[in-house]
């Protein structure tokens, strides 16, 4: 079985890789390496990987060639980031995976499944399922949903497409994100003995482990088509559903320490809470990690020195870098290299 990840050097994809390839899959990523390759050496010298550098709106479609399933998560990975260039976020979170979704059938991939998330929800009240209303209220939200009409449209008996709303996600990872809610409450205390909190603190967001977002691959790849294809899942579970200001309390609880906030930001205009019961219920999905978990791992790395906030850890920052050095995130045009 070979899975192609794009987007697999990320927060994400450097957790779910190695969980792949532990699994017994072959794995190719296809990713701009925006952030360095250096996030998989762990599995650098396994047999079973390929590290392709290319990118989603123009790689070659022969490196879809025996693969039988796609997690596509390549993306500009955040509202802020989402920002900095609307059209090039159009370009790349939707249009680029709506490529990657299209040309996976063409080529005969027979699974494909879109990294989406519960930020389309914007700000609602009640708990949500995957029924309610969306309400897009970013550029990367907008994408994200484009993106899903796009891949939805093209399941069928050849090839089998599930879209994967997931949660805020925190937790270590080898690409560390700073910039997701838990990851930077932790950052602030360590720093500066203070939690940072975005105001005004009521509004609802759910999180989810990493390494439960790795797991949540796993168990789609492994479901029969008949439970997943043409299906959109949220991906988190009920009880992880925080608003901001309880969390920094959890958080400043985990690793055992005075509890001491610093506000920041406009009042945040979205607020979701939402219902994770189709996925528990139809794949048996069960998250394993808790908030709790996930602030003692950081803040035991940030002590020991194993992790530390470079630029690169901060998604928006490092784009603006990127675009201020390079001119424009295209300018650094990359052919598809087999590394
Ligand atoms: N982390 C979260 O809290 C979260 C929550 C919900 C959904 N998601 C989604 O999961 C996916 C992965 O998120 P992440 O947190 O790992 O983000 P990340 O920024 O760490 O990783 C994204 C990866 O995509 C690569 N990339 C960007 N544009 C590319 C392009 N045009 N071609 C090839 N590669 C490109 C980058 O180099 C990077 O390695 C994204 O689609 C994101 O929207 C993440």
């Amino acid at each position: 079985m070979q899975a192609l990840v794009t987007g697999g050097g990320g927060y994400i994809g450097s957790i779910l890789v190695p969980r792949l390839l532990q699994e017994g899959y072959k794995v190719k990523v296809l990713d701009r390496f925006f952030f360095g390759k250096e996030t998989l050496a762990s599995v650098s010298k396994n047999p079973n990987l390929t590290l392709i550098q290319g990118d989603t709106r123009w790689f070659d479609p022969k490196i879809l060639r025996n693969v039988d399933v796609v997690m596509d998560l390549a993306a500009l990975s955040n509202d802020p980031a989402g920002e900095l260039d609307p059209q090039k976020t159009l370009d790349i979170n939707y249009k680029g995976r709506a490529r990657v979704a299209k040309l996976s059938k063409q080529v005969g991939v027979k699974r494909y499944i879109l990294a989406s998330s519960c930020s389309i929800y914007g700000f609602r009240e009640g708990q949500l399922d995957e029924k309610s209303p969306i309400n897009p209220l970013t550029t990367y939200a907008k994408a994200n949903r484009l993106a899903e009409i796009a891949a939805k449209k093209l399941a069928d008996d050849k090839i089998t497409v599930t879209m994967l709303r997931f949660a805020t996600v925190f937790g270590y990872s080898p690409r560390m994100r700073f910039d997701l809610a838990v990851n930077g409450m932790v950052l602030g205390f360590f720093k500066n003995r203070q939690i940072p909190i975005m105001r005004d603190g009521t509004q609802w967001r759910p999180f989810i482990h990493v390494k439960d977002v790795a797991e949540a691959y796993i168990k789609v790849i492994q479901s029969p088509k008949e439970k997943i294809n043409g299906e959109l899942f949220n991906v988190g579970s009920n009880d992880q559903n925080y608003q901001i200001l309880p969390l920094a309390r959890e958080v400043a609880h985990a690793i055992k320490i005075p509890f001491k906030k610093k506000w920041y930001g406009d009042p945040d205009t979205r607020s979701y809470k939402i219902s994770f019961n189709k996925i528990r219920d139809t794949l048996g999905y069960k998250t394993k990690y808790t908030v709790e978990d996930g602030a003692k791992e950081i803040y035991e790395n940030l002590k020991k020195g194993t992790l530390t906030d470079s630029l690169k850890t901060k998604t928006v920052e490092w784009y603006k870098h990127l675009l201020e050095s390079k001119k424009t995130i295209d300018s650094i045009v990359i052919k598809n290299t087999v590394l």
